[in-house]
């Protein structure tokens, strides 16, 4: 593993419900480093936002959980989440792969879905104490039956090589969280630089009532910024659906 300490303790399972759940109660009960991996290469019940389930097909999903020690103030937790997402923007850029940012942090390519990503975090004295980072990335499996999913492998019209993921993974993490160490402007803009739909506009839900808006950017606070008939309004999460045409 090309990387300083993400990865460098890397606990290799078999077989999992979760990566997040055995992460998280791992360094509960434990003091493991930070930049701890865990790679599943079978998850049976991985959990996916707002209590959804991620669906692992065998050998041929790719599910890993990576712990972060941020100790950083809560306003900055949203641009933490943005680093993540860069990290896998880049991990598809290296592969060959143009991907967007989906707000807050689902990863598309040809505006389908090919990775999610479920960071829980740890808060104690108004900081961010831990963060277990999971991703999911639809490598090799089969996403044909699944509403605006897609594959490293549908993309490549042939398999691909499921163990060249984590070390190019670890290593774009570890650059983007060093960098949202160091810079956080930056960051911000290359999240917004990314995102999907910017400039464009696209047809929303807010209590099941459509709109349409132009996407304008995620602010610091992570709120989806639209410009509705010339006023800017910002949106929090769970206040927003996208509706795909
Ligand atoms: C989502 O888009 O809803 C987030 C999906 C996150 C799935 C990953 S797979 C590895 C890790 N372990 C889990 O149980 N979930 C995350």
């Amino acid at each position: 593993m090309n990387t300083l300490f993400v990865g460098q303790n890397l606990i290799t399972l078999e077989s999992v419900d979760s990566t997040n759940t055995f992460l998280l109660d791992s360094s509960n009960t434990e003091n493991l480093v930070e930049g701890t991996v865990v790679y599943a290469k079978r998850q049976i019940k991985g959990r996916g936002q707002r209590d959804n389930v991620w669906i692992s097909e065998g050998e041929k999903s790719f599910c890993v959980s990576v712990l972060f020690y941020p100790k950083i103030e809560l306003s900055y937790q949203f641009t933490f989440n943005k680093c993540i997402a860069l990290a896998l923007v880049s991990s598809f850029n290296i592969l060959g792969v143009k991907s967007f940012i989906k707000w807050p942090n689902d990863i598309l390519v040809n505006d389908k879905k090919i990775a999610g990503v479920l960071i829980e975090n740890s808060v104690r004295d108004k900081k961010l104490q831990k963060s277990i980072v999971g991703i999911g990335i639809n490598a090799n499996n089969n996403c044909s039956d699944i509403e605006n999913a897609i594959s490293l492998k549908e993309v490549f019209k042939n398999e691909i090589d499921i163990k060249v993921l984590l070390p190019t993974l670890c290593h774009e993490l570890e650059k983007y969280y060093l960098l949202f160490r160091s810079d956080k402007k930056q960051i911000q803009e290359l999240y917004n630089s990314l995102l999907y739909k910017k400039d464009s506009s696209v047809n929303f839900s807010k209590n099941g009532n459509p709109f349409t808006a132009v996407v304008k950017e995620v602010d610091n606070l992570g709120r989806l910024v639209l410009v509705e008939e010339g006023q800017e309004k910002a949106y929090s999460m769970g206040e927003l659906r996208f509706n795909f045409s």
